[in-house]
Order: structure tokens, then C-alpha cells, then sequence
């Protein structure tokens, strides 16, 4: 069967609804505490989404990723804004009727019903003829490699067969948006690896939108096409992991998503900037500094070097160094007290690191980021 009919397409004039894809136009959402206080879960999120993306949504616990998620899902009223599938506005359609379906954390499988009797209940549901229901329930268990398991019960499954059994459940409807609040968080380490690869393939295979839910920053990485950082109830970065990582707009981002150095500099009426008692350099893009002239770097530990191979930024004392196989760690103190944390890839051999020395830390200007906004 096609997608559910989507009805509601009155479309407000301050709203540019793409032709395709999911349209979330400034999302408000207030709960009340018990205390009696509000928390604003959605603070005016407004995101396009494209059609077949995998498209992630990151954030701490708390930041309002579930309640968009079911806001979206139809299983949360929105307070102001608007949601739309391609020119559709579906945010004011019941649950039921939106051509989404959702996968939860807890799997949320009926227990009492095999693998196939759980993958076909939907179908059942939306009385589809016996015959595609079966066909469907067998393409869903190839999908989802599942083959031959169909006559279990959940509770012989482990905790990844059971994922796969609540997606293949989920995609069974042929959602256009398939969206999974944190489905992995239950899975041990190298399991969740296993499934992430498999998202990857269905995703790519199905070609639905998929529009997943994660606190793990690696995760998000591994997984999106792009990726929405949130804070307090906002998307504050949207972009590819490459974007994210190496081009981060705050701090909050720069320090959410991998490791980050952030250093005090100075800037002087050229526009050049040095960190403590360091050389005065030429910044790589211009800056604002803030009312006292200085500006905050941000730098990763793996682009600041401590050989000689990249300019001059600051020296300091040789703090810790941890060998970790595929990287070394390393602790720099400078004289105001800051550490800053360095990682340096193989070969180490021509590193004389002896603790309390002077190192003479670099990194090139491309890789030293000013924050907007801050000092
Ligand atoms: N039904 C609710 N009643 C009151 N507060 C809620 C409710 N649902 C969520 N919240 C609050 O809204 C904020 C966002 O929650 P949530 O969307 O679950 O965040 P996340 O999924 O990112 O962890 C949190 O402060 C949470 O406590
Ligand atoms: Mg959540």
C-alpha cells in the first residue's frame, strides 16, 4: 500500500516549505515542572531535513531531542510552529495518519507474538491483503537478515535480533520517515558498532529518511549525513561531520563533539594575536575580539604539535605523557596554569619527551579557530 493519505495542506505565508523532505518550522515546546517552574524542551527549532538522508540529531541528555522526535511522530502537540512532509503539513494530523513510524530504545516488541506475527501486525492493522502482508513479512526478515527466525518469540532473540525485528517492524509500513530515538543505547560496545553498519546498508538500501536520535557524539560521526547539534532546546550547528568537527561555531559544539583546547590570545591593532608570552602571529580569518582585546582559540590535540613541523604558538613544561598504541597523550603546562592536552600519531621514536622539560608547542593557523562571541 502507498504512504497514508496526508491531508492539512494549508500552508502559512512566513513558512517556506521545501517541495520535498521534513520541514520543522520554529518548534515550541513548554513543559511545566513539578516544582512549578517551566523548562522550554523546544526553543524555536527550525530544520530542513532532506528526503533519503540519514540525518542525526546530537545532544546532551535533556536538550529536547525525544520531544521533537515525537513531536514529528505525532505523539506530542507542538505549542507554536509547524511540520512538513514535503509541501504537507502534517503537525496537525494524529499520529496514526502520518507517513512516519518510530523505533524506540526499549525495542518495544509485543512478547507474546513471533518475529513474523510482530513484523505483520501494522500490515494487519492497515488490512492489507493476507498474501502481501506474508510477502512483505519476508522481505522485511531478508532486509533486516533475519531469515528463517520468524517463528520465535522475542524473549529467544538477543538484544540485537530484537533490534532488528522492531526496525523491520517499523519499516514494514514503508514509512518516509523512519525515526529512532537512541535505539543503540542498549547494546553493548561492539554490538552497537555491528548495528550501526547495519543501519548504514538499510538506510542506503531502503532509501528512507532516517532521522536518528543520539547522546554519543562518535556515534553521530559515524552515522549522519549531517548532523544537528542541539543545546537547550535549539539545533546550534547543523552540518556534515567533517563541518562539525573542524568547523565548530562555539564552544559548546567545539567542546561536545571530540576534544578541544580553548586558548586565551591577545590581538593588537594589526589584527595579529599571540597566546601568553608566545611569538605575535597573523590570524588565518579575521576576528572580532571582545572590549579587552583578546579572543578564544579553539584548537584539537591532534593538530598541535610539539616537533618543530608547524609554527611556533606557545612553550610550556612537559606535564604527562601516556602511551596509548595508537597515540600518544601528552599534557603541556603553561606558565598561567592552563594544560593544554596534545596527541601525536606514530612514528614517536624521534620524540626525546622527558616530563618538566620545555616543549615549544605549534600548530598551523588554519587548524586555530576564534570562537564568535567570546573572549
Ligand atoms: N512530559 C514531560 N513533562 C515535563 N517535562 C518534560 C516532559 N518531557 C520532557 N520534559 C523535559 O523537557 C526537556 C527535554 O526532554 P527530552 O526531549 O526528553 O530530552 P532528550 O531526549 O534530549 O534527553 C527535559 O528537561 C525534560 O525533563
Ligand atoms: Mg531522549
Amino acid at each position: 500500500m502507498p504512504n497514508a493519505p496526508v491531508i492539512g495542506t494549508t500552508r502559512p505565508a512566513e513558512v517556506v516549505a521545501r517541495e520535498n523532505g521534513l520541514t520543522i518550522g520554529n518548534a515550541r515546546k513548554l513543559f511545566a515542572t513539578p516544582e512549578g517552574g517551566v523548562v522550554k524542551a523546544l526553543d524555536g527549532v527550525s530544520l530542513q531535513i532532506r528526503d533519503g538522508e540519514f540525518f542525526v540529531m546530537l545532544g546532551p541528555s535533556g536538550c529536547g531531542k525525544t520531544t521533537l522526535l515525537r513531536a514529528i511522530a505525532g505523539l506530542e502537540v507542538l505549542d507554536s510552529g509547524e511540520i512538513y512532509l514535503g509541501r504537507d503539513r502534517i503537525d496537525s494530523l494524529p499520529a496514526y495518519a502520518r507517513p512516519v513510524n518510530t523505533v524506540f530504545q526499549s525495542y518495544a516488541l509485543f512478547p507474546h507474538l513471533t518475529v513474523a506475527q510482530n513484523i505483520a501486525f501494522g500490515l494487519q492493522m492497515e488490512r492489507l491483503p493476507k498474501p502481501e502482508i506474508a510477502a512483505r513479512v519476508e522481505e522485511m526478515m531478508a532486509l533486516v537478515r533475519l531469515d528463517g527466525l520468524g517463528g520465535r518469540l522475542p524473549s529467544q532473540l538477543s538484544g540485537g535480533q530484537q533490534q532488528r525485528v522492531a526496525l523491520a517492524r517499523a519499516l514494514a509500513k514503508r514509512p518516509r520517515v523512519l525515526l529512532l530515538d537512541e535505539p543503540l543505547a542498549a547494546l553493548d560496545l561492539k554490538l552497537r558498532r555491528g548495528m550501526q553498519d547495519e543501519l548504514r546498508r538499510l538506510q542506503r538500501t531502503t532509501g528512507v529518511t532516517f532521522v536518528f536520535v543520539t547522546h554519543d557524539q562518535e556515534e553521530a560521526l559515524s552515522l549522519g549525513d549531517r548532523i544537528a547539534v542541539f543545546s537547550n532546546g535549539v539545533p546550534v550547528q547543523v552540518g556534515t561531520a567533517e563541518e562539525i568537527y573542524e568547523q565548530p561555531v562555539n564552544r559548546f559544539v567545539a567542546d561536545f563533539i571530540g576534544e578541544s583546547n580553548f586558548l586565551a590570545a591577545e590581538i593588537n591593532d594589526d589584527g595579529d594575536f599571540r597566546v601568553a608570552d608566545g611569538p605575535w602571529r597573523e590570524l588565518s580569518e579575521p576576528v572580532l575580539p571582545a572590549m579587552d582585546g583578546t579572543v578564544t582559540l579553539a584548537v584539537r590535540p591532534e593538530r598541535l604539535v610539539v616537533d618543530g613541523t608547524a609554527p611556533e604558538l606557545v612553550r610550556g613544561a612537559l606535564a604527562e605523557v601516556v602511551y596509548m598504541g595508537t597515540d600518544l597523550r601528552i599534557r603541556v603546562s603553561l606558565a598561567d596554569g592552563t594544560s593544554l592536552a596534545i596527541r601525536v600519531s606514530p612514528p614517536f621514536e624521534q620524540l626525546h619527551l622527558t616530563p618538566g622539560a620545555e616543549v615549544v608547542v605549534g600548530a598551523e593557523p588554519s587548524h586555530l579557530h576564534p570562537l564568535a562571541g567570546e573572549r
